[in-house]
């Protein structure tokens, strides 16, 4: 337990170190990945490019800094880090490799304000930080483990089916190789993959939300295929290399982002791209658990060649009178003006919709790119749609969705 004197001092630190910016994180990433370079197989390297993740782990560090004194405050981005660590099965020992780099980083380039005194303040912060994580990461280890179909660590999947859904979007079915059944996940959760090939210069993980609804059997899940500069690397094996028959090894299903209401609750469901595959997991749930209040399925992808499981959602919303859909093509093709199987084009406009979609005790789940979570949360907040009621998943390194 930290003195007074001691949260006193850590926080007395956070001005230089906010005045460091991401340089820090940049400089303890560097030394981490020289001494320990293990680590290149545990973390994302493109979200190292990106500055995504040093972003993260650098607010998140300030933020725990800032809330020594009430760390509740912080209690459901712990969750949220907590399941993201399952999913690339982070161990308790790797707490003391981050710990050692973060001081010494404060040492190396904070050397004046660096003082005995300041470096064990920090250590023993670091520690009461690691502990929950540690704590709470083992707890979620254990319910894997220990529920129905579940388990702890690697388990070897077979690829049972692999169907392409749009131009860029194909799903792959996987079934264990052992025969047994699979645990149940909330509808929103994903899985996590672990990835060794030659062709890849490090074992990767990767998280891809489950889209479709927990079966007992089998999992599925519904990857695009990331054709940047350099192309992404997980989604592109996935797409050329992995067919049916072969096998890979998942981690248990995890995640803080779930669809948790009552039958009587109205749902709005709301996918930018494929972030779609939580969402249609939740649909799925919701069209077969008889929920009894409106649920409305909001999408908005490119065109028609973009618009990954079309038929599936324009069915349940043909058959279920509670289920309601929309769809927003950003650029519709010529042969999309034909079929008409969009209702609106541009980028996503709540405005028509507000008195069909919003009531005083509506859910809204969303999850997209980080532009459209921004709009859609914007025009919800617009609308003083409390943030209780708002639920997100970032497809990456979470985000702040109040930024332009
Ligand atoms: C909770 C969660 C759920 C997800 N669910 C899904 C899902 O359902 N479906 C889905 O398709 N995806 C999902 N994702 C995203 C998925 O995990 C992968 O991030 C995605 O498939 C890209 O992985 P990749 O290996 O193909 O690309 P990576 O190799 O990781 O590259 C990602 C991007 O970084 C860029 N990049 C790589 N290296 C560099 C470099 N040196 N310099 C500059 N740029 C670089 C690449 O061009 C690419 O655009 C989810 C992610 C999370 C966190
Ligand atoms: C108290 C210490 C730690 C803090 C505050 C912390 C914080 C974070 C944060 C904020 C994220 C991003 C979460 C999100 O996107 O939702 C993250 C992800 C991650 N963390 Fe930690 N972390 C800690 C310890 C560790 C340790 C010990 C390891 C393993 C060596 C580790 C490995 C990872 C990995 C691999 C990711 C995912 C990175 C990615 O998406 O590329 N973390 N962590």
């Amino acid at each position: 337990m930290l003195s007074r004197h001691q949260i006193e001092i850590v926080q007395s630190t956070l001005p230089l170190l906010e005045s460091a910016g991401t340089a820090i994180t940049e400089h303890f990433y560097g030394r981490m990945f020289r001494e320990n370079p293990e680590l290149k197989d545990i973390f994302n390297l493109s979200h190292q490019h990106s500055g995504q993740q040093p972003v993260a782990l650098f607010n998140a560090i300030l933020a725990y800094a800032r809330y020594l004194d009430n760390p509740a405050v912080l209690a459901q981005a712990i969750e949220r880090i907590a399941h993201k660590h399952t999913g690339f099965q982070i161990r308790p020992e790797q707490y003391d490799i981050v710990g050692h780099h973060l001081l010494e980083t404060i040492r190396e380039l904070a050397p004046d304000a660096a003082t005995p005194e300041v470096l064990d303040a920090w250590g023993q912060a670091y520690g009461q930080l690691a502990a929950i994580f540690i704590g709470r990461e083992e707890e979620i280890y254990a319910s894997a483990e220990q529920a129905a179909g579940g388990w702890r660590g690697k388990r070897r999947f077979r690829l049972v089916a692999k169907t392409a859904e749009s131009e860029l979007v194909t799903s792959f079915v996987w079934s264990p190789v052992d025969g047994g059944p699979v645990m149940d996940f909330k509808p929103g959760q994903y899985l996590s993959l672990s990835v060794s090939h030659p062709s890849l210069a490090h074992h990767e993980y990767r998280q891809y939300s489950l889209s479709d609804a927990p079966n007992g059997n089998t999992y599925r899940i519904s990857v695009k295929r990331e054709s940047g500069t350099p192309a992404g690397q997980i989604s592109n094996y996935l797409h050329d290399h992995v067919d049916v028959g072969d096998e890979l090894d998942l981690l248990p299903p995890a995640g803080d982002f779930f669809l948790d209401v009552d039958a009587d609750t109205p749902v709005v469901l709301l996918s930018g791209g494929v972030g779609l595959t939580p969402l249609l997991s939740m649909l799925n749930q919701l069209s077969r658990s008889g929920h009894r209040a409106p649920v409305h399925y909001l999408h908005a992808c490119e065109n028609g060649r973009q618009h990954a499981f079309r038929d599936q959602v324009a069915s349940l919303a043909r058959d279920q009178e509670h289920i309601h859909s929309f769809v927003w093509y950003r650029e519709p093709l010529a042969e999309d003006r034909i079929d008409q199987d969009y209702d609106a084009t541009g980028l996503i406009d709540l405005a028509p919709l507000r008195d069909s979609i919003l009531r005083d005790d509506t859910q809204f789940y969303f999850c997209g790119p980080l532009a459209f979570m921004r709009a859609v949360y914007r025009q919800l907040k617009d609308w003083d749609v409390d943030d209780a009621r708002l639920h997100y998943e970032l497809f990456g390194p979470h985000q702040t969705l109040t930024g332009e």
